[in-house]
Parts: C-alpha cells; sequence; structure tokens
C-alpha cells in the first residue's frame, strides 16, 4: 500500500466538473438532458482573439515566470479603465486559469479563511487540500446570499489574534448576485479594522446585468485585497486556461514567495495564449461590443427562467449577473417526502435520473445538507446561434427563448409538469 496525502485523499472530484462528465455520457448514449448543471460560458471566442493565438502558434519560448509584459500592461490598464480599480502591470501575475492562483494563494497564506455561505465549490477543497482551517459564515436569502459586514464582524470579534483571508466572489457564483459599492464599504471598513486580507474573486466581472462591470471591494480596500481574474467567463475562453492575479504594492512580500512557486510548478502559462489575451485584455471596441451583447442575452434569458420558476412557487435569487442562480423548493417539501426526497442530493439525483434534468445540490455551495436549496446554470445553449438571433432581434421573450434555447424551454417545461404533479 502507498501512502497518499490524506488532505487530498478526502477530496471528491470537483462537482460541477463530475456534473458535466455525467451529462456528457448521457448525451453521448442518446438521451436528451437538460443541463442546468454546468456553468461555461456559450459563445464562442472572439474572433480577433483566435486571430492573436494563431498568429503567434510559433512561438515556442519559455515567457517569463510571472507573465509576458505586454499582457501585464494590458490587464493593468483593463482593470484601471473597465473595472475601476489600479493595479501596475508589475504586480499582475500570469497563470493557467484564476483557479491556480487561488490554490497558490491559499498555499502561501497561513491562518483562517473565511468563505460566505453560498460560495463557489472549489475554494472548500483548495483550502483543505493544505490542511488549513476555515470558517463558513452565514449569508441569507433576504439579501440575496450576501455576506453581509455585520456577519463578518461578528467572526472577526472573536478571533481577532489569527491571521483571516475572507474569499469574496461578485458577481457571484452559485447566487448570481451582485455586490453593491455601500455593501462592499461596508465589508471594507470591517476588512480594515481588523486587518483581513480579501482575495477577491472577480472572474464575472463585466458579465454584469446593470453595468458595465460589477463594482470591486479594491475600490475601497486596495491595501489589502487581491484581485483574481481570466479569459474563461468574459472572453468564453475556460480551455485557454488563462488567469490572473493582481497583488497590492502593500502585500510586495507576496512577490517573491509566489514567483518561487510559479518557477517550481507550472513555469509559465503557453506563450500563444498569453499572445491572444493581449488581444482580449486590449478590450477593443469590437470585443468590448461582443461582450456586451452577451451579457444583454444572458440577463434576458435569466430573467426568463427566473420569471418561469418563481410563478410555480420556487423560490430563485435575483440574477444580476454571472450565469447562475440558486433555486429553492421549499415550498415542495411535504410533496416531495413523499417521494423520499428530503434534501437537494435527493432532489437533484431524483431530477437527473427521471426528468433528465442537471441540477447541483446547494451542499456543494456551502448549505446545509438538508435543504432543499440548488444551483441552476443558465448557459444551456448554442450561444453563436443565439448570438447571431440576437443580431436579427435584440427582444428575449418566451418566443426567443423557445426557438433559439430550446434546452431551457423544454427543461423548464418538464420541471413545471413535475412540480404541477406535485401539487
Ligand atoms: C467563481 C469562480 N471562480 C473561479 C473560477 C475559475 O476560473 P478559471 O477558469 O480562471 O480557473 C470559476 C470557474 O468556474 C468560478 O466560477
Amino acid at each position: 500500500m502507498i501512502q497518499i496525502n490524506k488532505n487530498i485523499t478526502a477530496l471528491k472530484e470537483s462537482a460541477t466538473l463530475k456534473i458535466n462528465q455525467e451529462v456528457k455520457q448521457l448525451r453521448n448514449i442518446g438521451k436528451e438532458v437538460f443541463h442546468f448543471g454546468f456553468g461555461q460560458s456559450p459563445f464562442p471566442i472572439h474572433q480577433s482573439i483566435v486571430k492573436a493565438l494563431t498568429d503567434n502558434a510559433t512561438c515556442n519560448h519559455y515567457l517569463p515566470t510571472n507573465g509576458l509584459p505586454a499582457l501585464k500592461n494590458s490587464i493593468s490598464l483593463f482593470l484601471s479603465k473597465h473595472q475601476n480599480i489600479t493595479y501596475d502591470a508589475d504586480s499582475i501575475f500570469i497563470g493557467p486559469g484564476s483557479k491556480e492562483f487561488l490554490y497558490q494563494i491559499i498555499l502561501l497564506l497561513e491562518g483562517v479563511f473565511l468563505i460566505p455561505q453560498a460560495s463557489w465549490v472549489s475554494y472548500l477543497p483548495q483550502i483543505l487540500s493544505k490542511g488549513a482551517k476555515h470558517q463558513i459564515i452565514p449569508t441569507a436569502f433576504k439579501n440575496n446570499y450576501k455576506l453581509e459586514a455585520q456577519s463578518l464582524k461578528k467572526y472577526c470579534e472573536i478571533h481577532k489574534q489569527v491571521q483571516k483571508t475572507l474569499i469574496l466572489n461578485s458577481p457571484n457564483n452559485p447566487t448570481g448576485a451582485v455586490y453593491n459599492d455601500d455593501e462592499l464599504k461596508a465589508i471594507a471598513n470591517v476588512c480594515k479594522a481588523y486587518q483581513v486580507i480579501v482575495l477577491s474573486d472577480e472572474i464575472y466581472s463585466q458579465i454584469n446585468f446593470t453595468n458595465n462591470c460589477a463594482p470591486s471591494i479594491a475600490k475601497y480596500y486596495p491595501e489589502n485585497t487581491l484581485v483574481f481574474g481570466g479569459l474563461s467567463k468574459v472572453f468564453s475562453a475556460g480551455g485557454y486556461r488563462l488567469g490572473f492575479v493582481a497583488i497590492p504594492k502593500s502585500l510586495d512580500e507576496l512577490y517573491n514567495p509566489l514567483q518561487a512557486l510559479i518557477s517550481e510548478t507550472f513555469s509559465s502559462v503557453s506563450a500563444p495564449i498569453q499572445y491572444a489575451a493581449v488581444k482580449a485584455f486590449n478590450f477593443d471596441k469590437d470585443v468590448k461590443n461582443y461582450v456586451t451583447d452577451s451579457t444583454v442575452i444572458l440577463k434576458g434569458i435569466a430573467k426568463y427562467i427566473y420569471d418561469e420558476l418563481t410563478e410555480n412557487n420556487i423560490i430563485c435569487t435575483k440574477p444580476q449577473g454571472a450565469f447562475y442562480m440558486l433555486i429553492d423548493f421549499e415550498n415542495y417539501r411535504k410533496a416531495l417526502s413523499n417521494l423520499k426526497i428530503n434534501n437537494a442530493s435527493d432532489l437533484t439525483t431524483y431530477l437527473l435520473a427521471n426528468h433528465n434534468i442537471a441540477l447541483l445540490p446547494g451542499s456543494d455551495f456551502y448549505f446545509n445538507e438538508e435543504t432543499l436549496t440548488c444551483r441552476l446554470a443558465t448557459v444551456d445553449f448554442d450561444g453563436e446561434k443565439v448570438y447571431c438571433a440576437f443580431k436579427m432581434s435584440p427582444i428575449i421573450d418566451a418566443e426567443f427563448i423557445k426557438q433559439h434555447t430550446p434546452n431551457i424551454y423544454k427543461g423548464l417545461i418538464v420541471l413545471n409538469t413535475f412540480l404541477n404533479h406535485l401539487k
């Protein structure tokens, strides 16, 4: 028997990637599946970014460990122009996805990690994999499951001595919620008072349904906020695997250890991808308009889903950005228990097995096992076709959904029919 690090053997495969594999397998054997389980951008990569990639396909040399200078520059400008935050080029590091950088920064920081309830599935496994301590901070539906400054303060007040790192994500996966400036200011004030380090996961920043970008806590607490972003969501290029972390000068103690870690692990991100990313982050008018149109489409589809489900007595978080919402079947608890469904895991297993509907249970996002809360992803459609249809006629109504996002349309009918039978 070989000995394996127990922190790692205790982990299970990422729930989001697992459900995607399961759905792929079902589709491969010819099953029609309504895939509300996985949040990948459905839109094609803008062709100018693809061109920059192919133009640079012959670049076969290693780039500097912390990234291509031109890319660090263009991200720095992008952050100031399109995310309203200031980070110099030399405070930006380039890595193979923001997920990898979240992991490396978690590895570097000592102390306890604070995760608001209703956060992304991978934060906790990353923390557990190094055997670190964590605390889930409770949140409430009435606030769209956003962290409230008071709840953070309550924890900080009784844990003054230990170094604390808060992981904050807006626009949020799994709720679709976006923090407003006042909420961020209030959280920043608590963080300032208790010297909390903030890992601000802004991977969905421009996929915000009200303004061009979601507000960042870095505006109110620049000295202790690390910002994470990348190509995966805004630029529809998850498979390119490129992300960044911006670390303020006031935390420059992190620069050398991070650079050492990069040099001893992935060395540097693929050179052609970095050149393509320069094009993306330059955010020329055509790329910017494409992101804006895609976001309007996502907003229209999320609104349709929200309206359909709330009409049928499902409690939903209000989608304000990203690709998700939380949906709660609590109003059907009694009827569901007759089917021996008593929690969200039972429910998601039942819905996939019996109605080909893929959702994820809220327990993957730090909810109690007993709740009937599930995460719904809103992106099971052909982005290219939907984008063309939208350019011809930009009204996203029931007819548009029926015609251009048939999986979503049908999936909701199947789900609502199931619920109507329960009544
Ligand atoms: C909230 C959140 N953060 C980070 C990531 C990771 O993104 P990347 O592809 O840059 O690793 C995801 C991807 O699903 C996400 O939803």
